[in-house]
């Protein structure tokens, strides 16, 4: 048996280590959090996060041999492979505010692992660090006088909110980049042996430390740069009378280009694209790479311009002001078949939309409790209703900013005779079945497509 410990217990830890529990009943896992509610929630009915399948596979192996515990030092003394998932936001103060990642809980936590321990231990980064930073986390941990050694191994994150349990079950690949020394390459085996219990051999492959670092910023900003590309390519379909969806269409046929990831929005949001390409970008300015900086940065301005330019369409459609006009946004999380909100176009098209002094009310079937928080002071100003129906009762407008399934089968006949007229449908995912609304007397504006409209006057 092998003793698995996970510190942090959010999105990325509490998924990762229910399937390896499942898959791998000979050994035990234990995660770990400091925060107490976080915990509970885990061994309640209640999840922390919402997560398609999760429960099922939580429900598993939780007190077989999976456990959820606050006991931090206790756990660390008792582990031999260590995950450490704890947050590395972008560091907010100092030198690289707004770029460079917050390392403070990484290193506590290190500090904490040499502190605990009584046994040389494999240490995993499962949180997405900037590139080397392994280097330095192996010093922390090998400066002890104790005589223990740590050895260090990437294993980078690739699953997707929404869809984590099927990406962790059924995974492209694994990454797993470690040392070549020879306690670097058992350490590497000891998890290899870990996934080889349900991935296939081939879809695990190891690198050196660096490179398995640098593949996750890479991986994220190039998925984050199709977005940006397609959404770059939306403005302009608006303004020719292309349509966004056809070119996607007709590009992703291409084999090299390939169909996924090449759907037009109002922009990309989670915890990890923003994160990632600001880590990537800082690392270049770092060594001196200010063109290969301002490359990727623009992905990110490009994303932002996206955001600006929906919420400024919507302005100047509906007569260049919404000053006091209610306006239904329909969607909170950052994408479809999660609670997450972090990073979320919908938020950022809501504070835009206060600062027009527009009434907001919020709907989402799962995320309205992380948007009040994200909201901050803000919040009070908005009004929050799970019920799409009232939320858009005597609304000029509604705005569709997450592609949840169940936003496409509303009686919109029945929401359109509640609303104020004209009324204005705005599609930030383009979901809808515009010619339909449009013939049920809506005007609708979809993403890098030309607007349906009425004309009023006679
Ligand atoms: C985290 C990282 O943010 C991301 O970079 C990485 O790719 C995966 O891990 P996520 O799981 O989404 O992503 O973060 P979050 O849901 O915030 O979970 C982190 C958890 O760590 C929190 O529950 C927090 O309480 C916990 N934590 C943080 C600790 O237990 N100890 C600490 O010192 C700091
Ligand atoms: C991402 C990566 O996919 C994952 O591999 C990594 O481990 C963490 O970061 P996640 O942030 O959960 O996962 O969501 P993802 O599905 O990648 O979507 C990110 C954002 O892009 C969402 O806001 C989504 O709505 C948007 N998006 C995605 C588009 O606007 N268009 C697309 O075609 C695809």
């Amino acid at each position: 048996m092998t003793n698995i410990l996970c510190i942090g217990a959010g999105y990325v830890g509490g998924p990762t280590m229910a399937v390896i529990a499942s898959h791998c009943p000979q050994h035990r896992v234990v995660v770990v959090d400091i925060n107490e509610a976080r915990i509970n929630a885990w061994q309640s009915d209640q999840l922390p996060i919402y997560e398609p399948g999760l429960g099922e596979v939580v429900r598993s192996a939780l007190g077989r041999n999976l456990f959820f515990s606050t006991d931090v030092n206790r756990n660390i003394a008792e582990a031999d492979i260590i995950f450490v998932s704890v947050n590395t936001p972008t560091k907010s103060f100092g030198q690289g505010a707004g770029r460079a990642a917050d390392l403070q809980y990484w290193e506590k936590t290190a500090r904490q692992i040499v502190e605990n321990s009584t046994s040389s231990k494999v240490v995993v980064e499962k949180s997405t660090l900037p590139v080397r930073t392994a280097e330095a986390m192996e010093q922390i941990l090998n400066y002890n006088s104790a005589g223990l050694h740590f050895d260090i191994v990437s294993n980078p994150e690739f699953l997707a909110e929404g869809t984590a349990i099927q990406d962790m079950q059924h995974p492209d690949r694994v990454l797993i980049g470690g040392k070549d020394s020879p306690t670097g390459q058992q350490a590497v085996q000891s998890i290899v042996d870990i996934y080889a219990h349900w991935v296939p051999r081939e879809r695990i492959i190891t690198t050196n430390l660096w490179s398995s670092e640098l593949s996750k910023l890479a991986a994220n900003a190039f998925l984050a740069q199709r977005v940006s590309s397609i959404n770059a390519i939306s403005a302009l379909c608006e303004k020719t009378g292309a349509d966004v969806n056809e070119v996607s269409h007709a590009i992703g046929l291409d084999n090299r280009i390939g169909r996924h990831f090449l759907k037009a929005s109002v922009g990309f949001g989670g915890s990890c694209f923003r994160k990632d390409i600001l880590n990537l970008v800082y690392l270049c300015e770092y060594y001196g790479l200010s063109e290969v900086a301002n490359y990727w940065e623009q992905v990110i301005k490009m994303n932002e311009h996206q955001q600006m330019r929906f919420v400024s369409n919507m302005v100047s459609s509906m007569f260049n002001t919404v000053a006091g006009k209610r306006i239904a946004l329909f969607g909170a999380a950052f994408k479809a078949n999660t609670s997450d909100t972090r990073e979320s176009p919908a938020l950022a098209v809501c504070r835009s939309l206060l600062e027009e002094r527009a009434n907001i009310v919020l709907t989402d079937p799962h995320a309205l409790d992380n948007a009040r928080t994200d909201l901050g002071g803000a919040a009070k100003l908005v009004c929050f209703e799970p019920d799409p129906y009232a939320a858009a009762k005597d609304a000029h407008a509604i705005a569709i900013l997450t592609d949840w399934a169940q936003y496409v089968d509303l009686d919109y006949e029945a929401i359109y005779e509640s609303m104020v007229k004209p009324a204005f449908i705005f599609d930030g995912r383009n979901i809808l079945d515009h010619k339909k609304l449009h013939s049920i007397g809506f005007n609708v504006y979809a993403i890098g497509k030309p607007p349906l409209t009425h004309n009023h006057v006679s």
